[in-house]
């Protein structure tokens, strides 16, 4: 009988996660229902939105009751289907969990169409939840236009580091802040941004001044903060600031005091939205057409931060909070057969 490993969640974090908040469990795997399948997992996605979903109360999606599998989204094989849509050796992606092996719907699972020359760690990075925020963010609620000009901020990681890029492309400049000077190299010098501040030991405020002479047209904001703050400082008239995430707010019991320039969206008539990339699921296909290609051209790149072994993933997923990964951050669950052959 196969077993499967998992981490569960056993206590509700304060502050950071802590690996006392987690129990490491192995079962049985169960047989599968019709309309089932059972998949191994690869890679799995940390993100910090868990972060939320690990709190008593409700973000968009319930609670995580404890003692359940901590939630969390993946990719990997099909091993075994009782449900006509997929077959052993698809490779799909959905909430597979902080596990081994997930015996899931069939019907909650996305079948993954697999270009042999793209990586598989690609379609987590840019090809899945993380490349349809950045496309819908920023190009549906952010409306980007060429001769605009961007400023995103979380930009070295996995979603900000595509929005910029986007941003590239659709020809704005584009401004990006991040948490150390190789993290703003990397972004002015691989991946085209126009400039980029080190919100750590940079001035923010005049920084932004400095580096947008013309105004913000768009503010992709993944943090919070004095980022946020300093970007409603200089909004243009009509400007889209787009609510992506407020990563530094996750791990605090009190939410620190509002942005100190909101003023600025009344009297510039601006428009601040939050959306939540869940939303847009039955269209995730729109968006991975020009992800796919602008990769394929070299105009969109992508970095992965790959941890080795589930075991891993309670330590791992603090590197979120703490700013050690670059680009999408993921657990090697496992080996990708395609690899082998
Ligand atoms: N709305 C949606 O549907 C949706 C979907 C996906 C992600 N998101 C949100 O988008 C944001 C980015 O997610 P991601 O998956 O791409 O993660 P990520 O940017 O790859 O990793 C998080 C980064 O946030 C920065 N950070 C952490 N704590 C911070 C703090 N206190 N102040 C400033 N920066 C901090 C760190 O970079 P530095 O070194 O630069 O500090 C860290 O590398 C998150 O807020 C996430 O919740 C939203």
């Amino acid at each position: 009988m196969k077993t499967n490993c998992a981490w569960r969640l056993v206590a509700r974090p304060e502050g950071p996660f802590k690996p006392q908040d987690f129990q490491w469990t192995e079962d049985p795997l169960p047989d599968l229902a019709d309309g089932q399948v059972l998949v191994r997992q690869i890679y799995l996605s940390l993100d910090p939105t868990s972060r939320g979903w690990a709190n008593p109360s409700a973000t968009y999606l319930p609670p995580i009751p404890l003692g359940s599998v901590m939630r969390g989204f993946g990719l990997g094989v099909v091993e075994e289907s009782r449900y006509p849509g997929l077959a052993p050796g698809d490779y799909v992606q959905g909430m597979l969990g902080w596990q081994t092996s997930a015996v899931s719907e069939g019907s909650a699972l996305s079948r993954m169409e697999r270009d042999p020359n793209i990586p598989l760690d690609a379609y987590l990075a840019v090809l899945g939840h993380i490349g349809a925020t950045a496309y819908f963010g920023l190009l549906e609620i952010g409306q980007a236009k060429a001769g605009e000009t961007l400023v995103v901020s979380g930009a070295a990681g996995a979603v900000g580091s595509l929005v910029g890029q986007i941003g590239k492309i659709v020809g704005c400049r584009v401004v990006g802040t991040a948490g150390s000077d190789e993290k703003c190299r990397w972004l002015t010098e691989e991946l085209g941004f126009d400039a980029a501040i080190n919100y750590k030991k940079e001035p923010v405020l005049s920084r932004m001044r400095r580096l947008c002479p013309a105004g913000i047209d768009v503010h992709f904001e993944n943090v919070g903060g004095e980022v946020l703050d300093a970007a409603l400082a200089f909004i243009n008239t009509r400007a889209r600031i787009v609510l992506c995430g407020l990563i530094s707010q996750y791990n605090e019991f009190v939410p620190p005091p509002g942005p100190r320039f909101l003023g600025n969206v009344l009297i510039r008539r601006a428009r601040l939205e939050g959306f939540v990339v869940i939303d847009y699921q039955d269209r995730f296909h729109e968006a991975f057409g020009p992800l796919a290609t602008w990769m394929a051209e070299g105009r969109l790149k992508y970095r992965t931060d790959i941890v080795e072994g589930l075991e891993q993933a309670p330590v791992a997923v603090n590197r979120l909070f703490t700013g050690a990964n670059i680009g999408k951050l993921l657990v090697r669950v496992s080996d990708d057969p395609g690899e082998r052959r």
